[in-house]
C-alpha cells in the first residue's frame, strides 16, 4: 500500500555524489523516490545511481529530459533502460514521432513520462516564443494537448504543474501518471524562486497527483528530516 512518504520525490540537484550520499542517508526513510537530473548525472554519471541502489530501497527517477531526433531519443532511452530506474523523461516538444521512440527504446523497462510545459514557464514566456494565442490566454490547453500526444505515443504518464493535474487525469485517465514539480508547502510560500505555477502538496493530491517532486522547500530547510517529515504529513491528510 502506497503511503503518504511514497509520494514525495526528492530530487538531488546537488553538486557531487557526496553531497547526493549525505541526502540520501539523511532521507532514505522519508521519501519514495530519489530523482537524479542533469546537474548531477553530467558530473557523476552512472555511478550515482548505482550508490543510490546500495544505500537505499526507495525508488529512481532519472530526469534527463531528452530533446532530440528520434534516432538519438531511441538510443539514449536504451541506454538508461539498461540502468534500472523506475521512472525517466522526455520532452514532449514539437512531435509524437520523438516520444514514440522514447517509449520504443524504453522496452517496457523504464516508465517514461512526457514533460509537459516547465513548471518555470509562464504564459507570458509561451506568448514571447510566438504560440498560437489559445494557448497564451490558457497555457492549460497546451499542457493538455502534450499530455494527449504523450498518452497517444504510449507514455506512462507526463510531468505538469499540480494545477493541470486534476484536467489531465480528468481526461486521459486515472492509470496516467501526473508527477508535478513546482510544490510549495505552505511553510515555504514565502520565498520566490524560479518556479511559476506552483501548488502546496495538499492541493496537488486533491488535484490527483502521484507524485510530489519536491526540492528546494526540503533540501534548504534548516532540517530536511523535519522538512520531508512535515510534508508526509501534509499529503496524509490530503489523502483522507
Ligand atoms: O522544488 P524545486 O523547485 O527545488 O524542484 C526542482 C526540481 O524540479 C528540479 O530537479 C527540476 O528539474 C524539477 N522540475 C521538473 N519539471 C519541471 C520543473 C522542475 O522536473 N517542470
Amino acid at each position: 500500500m502506497k503511503q503518504a512518504k511514497d509520494y514525495i520525490i526528492f530530487p538531488l540537484d546537488l553538486p557531487s555524489a557526496g553531497d547526493a550520499r549525505h541526502y540520501i542517508g539523511l532521507l532514505s526513510e522519508h521519501v519514495g523516490m530519489f530523482k537524479v537530473g542533469l546537474e548531477l548525472f553530467i558530473r557523476s554519471g552512472p555511478e550515482v545511481i548505482k550508490i543510490i541502489r546500495d544505500m537505499s530501497k526507495a525508488g529512481i527517477f532519472l530526469d534527463l529530459k531528452l530533446h532530440d531526433i528520434p534516432a538519438t531519443v531511441s538510443r539514449a532511452m536504451e541506454s538508461i533502460a539498461e540502468l534500472g530506474v523506475n521512472l525517466t523523461t522526455v520532452h514532449c516538444g514539437e512531435e509524437k514521432e520523438m516520444l514514440k521512440a522514447a517509449v520504443a527504446g524504453s522496452a517496457g523497462k523504464v516508465n517514461v513520462l512526457g514533460v509537459t510545459v516547465l513548471t518555470s514557464v509562464s504564459a507570458f514566456d509561451i506568448q514571447k516564443a510566438g504560440f498560437e494565442n489559445q494557448y497564451c490566454t490558457d497555457i492549460t490547453k497546451l499542457v493538455l494537448k502534450r499530455a494527449e500526444t504523450a498518452k497517444d505515443a504510449g507514455c506512462a504518464g507526463v510531468v505538469c504543474s499540480g494545477l493541470e493535474a486534476k484536467m489531465i487525469k480528468n481526461a486521459l485517465g486515472k492509470e496516467f501518471l501526473a508527477v508535478t514539480p513546482g510544490i510549495r508547502p505552505a511553510w515555504s510560500l514565502n520565498k520566490k524562486d524560479d518556479q511559476q505555477r506552483v501548488t502546496t502538496p495538499a492541493a496537488a493530491i486533491k488535484n490527483g497527483s502521484d507524485y510530489l517532486v519536491i526540492g528546494r522547500p526540503i533540501r534548504d530547510a534548516k532540517d530536511p528530516v523535519s522538512a520531508a517529515v512535515l510534508t508526509a504529513e501534509e499529503i496524509r491528510s490530503a489523502l483522507q
